[in-house]
This record gives structure tokens, sequence and C-alpha cells, in this order.
């Protein structure tokens, strides 16, 4: 599948926050964070096919926007408008195979919008250098420059500037997907609620947002305590949920723990490197 086929596919993979420290409030009405980013070998799939008529979204699961609301036509616009384009964007259809829960902390929509920037520029024959694409995906979304680079990574200020880090040893990640999803900007005006104070009794848990959303949906600690029983290196939820994700050192360890949580939605995954994350995007 090439560009000159007036085709090409791309994995968006999801990410899980190993932390994620809420440092404060900004005066854009963001938050100040530092978080580390891990992508796991989760995917959407998009294919972008060169067609007549005005850019256009299909997507398998009636729960994914098509229109203007997906950030994937947001990259759309940005990307016809930085070419020096006028009106609006066309002469692509994006057809997404959605895999990657929505609402659930795992980067899916952010992922999907920086797949776009990547094969867009190919299929519209422009070139975009490297910086503008990155100011592209930071204004598209906090995470969005994040799903550029993939692998392990902080992200600092409100996510989107990135250092990247060591890659860590390889690990299985078991994704536990409660049947309701959280708005991002709803869990982050329940940490203003709450002020940033973190209970007491408790050893303060690797994601500052997990104490608020566990305070609305309590199902949260019950998930992550499990997964610590069943032998987690790290148990907590992803973003701001509603996933909650355990790291296993095997497959082996990760499916057991797997099984245990029958009757929810379950995933398990591997965390990629940043080089397996480009060879694979493209695959
Ligand atoms: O950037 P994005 O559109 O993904 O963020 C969604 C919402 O999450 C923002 O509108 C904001 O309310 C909240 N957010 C935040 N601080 C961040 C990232 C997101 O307050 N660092």
């Amino acid at each position: 599948m090439s560009v000159a086929s007036g085709r090409v596919r791309l994995s968006a993979f999801a990410k899980i926050n190993l932390d994620l420290r809420v440092l404060g409030t900004r005066s854009d009405g963001y938050h100040e964070l530092r978080t580390t980013f891990q992508s796991v070998a989760l995917a959407d799939t998009l294919t972008f096919t060169r067609s007549r008529g005005p850019f256009r979204i299909t997507c398998d699961d009636p729960a994914c926007p098509t229109g203007r609301r997906n950030l994937v036509w947001r990259a759309g616009a940005l990307v016809w408008k930085a070419s020096g384009r006028r009106g609006v964007p066309k002469g692509v259809t994006v057809h997404i195979d959605k895999r990657v829960p929505v609402q659930a902390g795992l980067g899916g929509g952010s992922s999907d919008a920086a797949a776009a920037l990547r094969a867009l520029p190919k299929l519209w024959r422009v070139r975009i250098a490297p910086h503008t694409l990155r100011r592209l995906a930071s204004e598209l979304g906090a995470d969005v420059p994040y799903f550029l680079e993939g692998g392990t990574a902080l992200g600092l200020n409100r996510g989107d500037v990135l250092v990247p880090l060591d890659d860590i040893a390889r690990a299985w990640v078991v994704l536990i997907v409660p049947d309701f999803g959280v708005s991002t900007k709803e869990a982050f005006g329940w940490w203003d609620e709450s002020a940033g104070r973190t209970s007491r009794r408790r050893a303060p848990a690797a994601n500052d947002l997990e104490a608020v959303v566990a305070a609305r949906h309590p199902i949260v600690r019950r998930l992550t305590s499990r997964l610590t029983r069943e032998g987690a290196s790290l148990a907590s939820l992803s973003g701001s949920g509603s996933a909650v994700f355990g790291l296993f050192a095997t497959r082996v360890m990760a499916e057991r723990a797997a099984a245990v949580f029958r009757g929810h939605r379950v995933f398990v995954a591997r965390t990629l490197s940043r080089r397996e994350c480009r060879k694979l995007a493209a695959n």
C-alpha cells in the first residue's frame, strides 16, 4: 500500500500513562502536567484513499463521530490550510477501523489525528516541516504531539512538550475498560473541585486523577486493587480513564490475570518501544 496507489494505511496505537502528576492550573484553562506516556500494541487502523469530492470520514463504530467533530477531520482541515489551500479539504476519504475504546484515557482519537497528520501531506503531495507538524498536533489536543513520537516519553506543560525517555523493558498490559466513559475535561474539573487534595489515608496513586475519578466511579479502585492482587507490578487509571491497566512481566502472567476480569471489556497487549511504534505504524 503506497502513496502511488492512492492509498495509505496506518496503525494508530493507544497509550497508557505510567504516571500522571497534575501540578496546577494554567491561565489558558488547561492543567500543568508531568506524565509518562507509554505506547501499547492496541491500535485503530486508518486507511486514507484518494477520492473525488469533499474530505470524508467513515468508521465501523457508530459511537465515533464522522463529521467535523472528529479530530481526524480537524487534522485534515489544518493540513489543508498549512499547505496553502483554500476552502474545505477534499480529495481523500479516511476509513477508521476503531479498536481503541473511546473516552477511556487511551488516546484513541488523538492517535488517529496524529496518523492523519502523517498521512495526509503524502496524499496531498505537500511537504510540511516537522516543527510545523508538531505545532498543528498541539493545536489539535494536548496529547496529539506524543502520538507523532510514540514509545516511552515524558509529557510536560499540557502534556504536549515531550522528552523522549529510554524505552522501558517490555511488559504486558492488561487493560480493563468499564462500561462508562470519562470526559477528560470533566475529570480535570473534578480535580479542580478537590483543589488537588488527596486522601492521606491511602498511598498516593501513580495517577493524580485516579482519586477524583474513583470518587465518582468506585469500580476504578476495585479494579486497580484487584490487578495488584493478581500480581501487577503497577496498576493504575490511564489518563482520565475510564480504562485501568496492570503491568505484568510476561504474557502468561497477564493472560492469567485477564481471565479474572471476565464480564468486563479486557485487552491484553504488550508495550511498544519508539522504534517498534514507528515500524509497525506503517504496516
Ligand atoms: O487537549 P484536549 O482537547 O485533549 O483536552 C481536553 C480537555 O481536557 C481540555 O479542554 C481541558 O479541559 C482538559 N485538559 C486539561 N489539562 C491538560 C490536558 C487536558 O485541563 N493538560
